[in-house]
């Protein structure tokens, strides 16, 4: 890592080009992505944002094979789509591009020629199933055929749904494509595969080096490290791809007709292309280079969960192997996001679409409200409730409310002019102070990942806002006092011309409009080809309205949704009337224990035992003097339980004990062995028992 970073980029994950866009997807890889970009310009940084289309992979062409129609009509339709509703939301990306571009073709094939020559692939020959109509291989799920077991005539080829039998293609009676309905021939195919396993060191070191990664994303790597990396295909064979470049089969003795990059080869190698493509649009072909082979360069990839082995583990490989390229510095995946407390499904309309949003809504009601639900350590939820509290009881009464009030008095008492601070009170000099801690406070969220919290912040600088409004009462010193009038408004304007720097990654739309209300110019732009020079993030802290400067024309910022367009929402909503199993709760990630031989268990006692004393310790809130009766003899064990299992409810309990362990004094009582007892995730201990006779040997 180099000693400072000279510039970034950032992406957001490519989305598929078969769908349109819905919330599911601004929460995990664009909303965040983006706030970090507009904060990051606004702080002045020299910052690239690339995304574009995903528009290779089975999943469309397979979609194509369906609908009858071809993969390129598929995504001439979502390409356009998905970019429009991502600008209307207020997406800044310095370029969008997409995976079927020339220069995404070029750049894929180049990356996997130089690696093809450095020796960086190993090849593996397989039989495969082959359907003859469509032209493809066909992965398990897509053959299905009758149970060798049970005789269900709609066996996958990788499992029967009617008895749960495992199968495997070769043992379905009378296969047939799924997408083609035609019988499989069986084919021999050679594919070129990434060897992750050679790479698994130093990605563990890799890894190593970043501890300040979210420890979603660090614990699902370690997962994966501890199963042990293994090779992955990084072709396929597919009529819709990139085609694997004739010269590099030529020289690997393979026969290159029908194969193509696997989908996630090229799809990340497609944020290098999208920051060629931007650097080309721009004038400066080259610049792409510094951002991807200058090493202080900070490369960091927005995605959801269930892209992070790709952006964590096979993209840094790939990147390493070809060599030159700057590797992600960090990898700020989330998680999922529900809707109304249900799990997302496109399918049965359980999902909220970007661009039928926008057409009742304004976008920056939805940056707000989702901001504040980003599922950044675990799943969170979007209902149309919460949606309508936070516009109406946050953007409406607060911001919205605090920017009215002031502009209103500024307007009608002092004409439309700044008033001077004039012998500030204790407060007012206290809440100027405050607004200057503030800029520092929302950073320290946005640097970190934590975009949630630097949304509450923001919204922290309006709640002082409107409370020192309150408190300092301007509808009564106008009559009283106007010096001091003049004071509330002056501050409360410095407050709202902070806002309007600060607030601007979540709220676009509206701060703009605050600036134009307060006639705020001389800023720094948080737009990709805006001013990089003026007023930013760093000063927004500072009094930046001079007194006397005139004020332009107050507008309403927010204004509140009622219950039956709320309701109207929810109704257009799915039915949802088949029930998805609830997902199981992942168990709580504990690092496993690094591996032991037999001979390291074996040297363990472990006897079954009856408690039969049970009794608390005086001045000891966490110990229980337990008397054990192993059968042979009784074992005296004090155990840290007693927060959690009252003396009767151990008393007669059979549990297991560690009969070998040597003894040890706690509280003036020796402990001779201890209690096994298995912690759930909420941390409450459960005995670990088993019928038998006291003193059997556990093994
Ligand atoms: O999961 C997805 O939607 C993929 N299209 C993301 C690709 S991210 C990147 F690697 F391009
Ligand atoms: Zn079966």
């Amino acid at each position: 890592m180099p000693a400072a970073f000279k510039r970034t980029l950032v992406t957001s994950a490519l989305p598929y080009a078969n769908g349109p866009i819905h919330l599911g997807h601004l929460a995990g890889a664009y909303l965040p992505g983006d706030l970090y970009c507009l904060f990051m310009r606004l702080k002045g940084e020299d910052l690239v944002y690339v995304c574009g289309s995903d528009e290779h992979g089975a999943a469309i062409m397979i979609r194509a094979l369906q609908d009858g129609i071809t993969p390129r009509d598929i995504i001439d339709q979502y390409h356009p789509m998905i970019e429009a509703s991502f600008r209307a939301f207020g997406m800044s990306f310095d370029h969008y591009s997409r995976t079927s571009a020339e220069i995404h073709h070029r750049t894929s094939r180049e990356v996997f020629r130089s690696m093809a020559e450095k020796g960086a692939f190993t090849y593996k020959t397989q039989r495969q199933l082959y359907d003859p109509e469509a032209q493809m291989f066909l992965a398990d799920r897509f053959i299905v055929g009758t149970c060798p077991v049970c005789g269900y005539p709609e066996a996958y080829g990788d499992q029967c749904e009617n008895c749960g039998s495992t199968l495997s293609p070769s043992e379905l009676i009378d296969p047939r494509s799924t997408v083609t309905n035609a019988t499989p021939v069986w084919r021999e195919t050679t594919h070129w595969y990434l060897p992750l396993e050679n790479w698994q060191e130093r990605l563990e070191a890799y890894v190593a080096g970043h501890p300040e990664w979210k420890p979603n994303v660090s614990g699902q790597i370690k997962s994966w490290f501890n199963d042990g990396l293994k090779a992955r295909a990084m072709t396929r064979d597919l009529t819709w791809g990139i085609p694997v470049p004739e010269d590099v089969a030529a020289a690997a003795g393979i026969d290159a007709d029908g194969k193509v990059f696997y989908v996630w080869f090229d799809a990340p190698i497609g944020y290098i292309s999208a920051t060629r493509e931007w650097a080309e649009l721009n004038g400066h072909p080259d610049r792409w280079e510094d951002y991807w082979k200058q090493d202080d360069t900070r490369l960091i990839h927005f995605i959801g969960k269930d892209n992070i082995v790709f952006h964590c583990l096979t993209f840094p490989a790939t990147l390493m192997a070809h060599g030159g390229f700057v590797v992600p510095e960090n990898v700020p995946a989330n998680e999922f996001l529900t809707i109304e407390g249900k799990k997302l499904s496109t399918s049965r309309g359980w999902a909220i679409w970007l661009h039928e949003y926008l057409h009742e809504f304004e976008p920056d009601l939805l940056r707000y409200a989702l901001a504040t639900t980003l599922p950044e350590t675990k799943d969170g939820d979007f209902s149309w409730t919460d949606f309508q509290n936070r516009v109406n009881s946050e953007l409406a009464d607060i911001l919205g409310n605090f920017v009215n009030r002031t502009m209103t008095f500024a307007t009608r008492y002092f004409d439309g002019v700044v008033p001077p601070l004039d012998e500030p009170s204790d407060l007012d000099r206290k809440v100027l102070d405050a607004i200057a801690a503030f800029p520092a406070t929302i950073a320290k969220g946005y640097e970190s990942f934590r975009t949630r919290e630097a949304v509450f912040e923001t919204m922290a600088l309006a709640r002082l806002g409107n409370k020192y409004f309150n408190d300092t009462a301007p509808w009564h010193t106008r009559k009283t006092d106007l010096r001091a009038c003049g004071n509330t408004i002056h501050v409360s304007l410095q407050i709202c011309a902070a806002l309007a720097i600060l607030a601007e990654p979540v709220l676009p739309f509206s701060m703009a409009k605050l600036r134009a209300m307060l006639n705020l110019s001389g800023t720094r732009s948080s737009e990709p080809k805006g001013a990089k020079e003026g007023i930013g993030w760093t000063e927004a802290g500072q009094a930046i309205m001079q007194a006397g400067h005139t004020l332009g024309t107050p507008e309403i910022l927010f204004r509140k949704i009622d219950d039956a367009v709320i309701q109207a929402q929810i109704d257009k909503l799915g039915t949802y009337e088949v029930e998805e199993p609830a997902e199981p709760e992942a168990a709580p990630y504990v690092e496993p224990k690094p591996e032991i031989v037999f001979d390291d268990f074996t040297k363990l006692d472990l006897r079954l035992g009856t408690v039969t004393v049970a009794e608390r310790i005086p001045k000891a809130d966490k110990l229980l003097r337990l008397e054990v009766d192993l059968g042979y003899e009784t074992r005296q064990v004090l155990a840290g339980i007693a927060e959690q299992m009252t003396p009767d409810e151990m008393l007669g309990r059979k549990v297991v004990v560690v009969a070998n362990l040597k003894p040890r004094k706690m509280r003036g009582y020796e402990s001779q062995g201890m209690v096994l007892m298995s912690e759930d995730r909420d941390g409450k201990l459960i005995p670990v028992g088993s019928d038998g006779e006291n003193g059997g040997v556990v093994r």
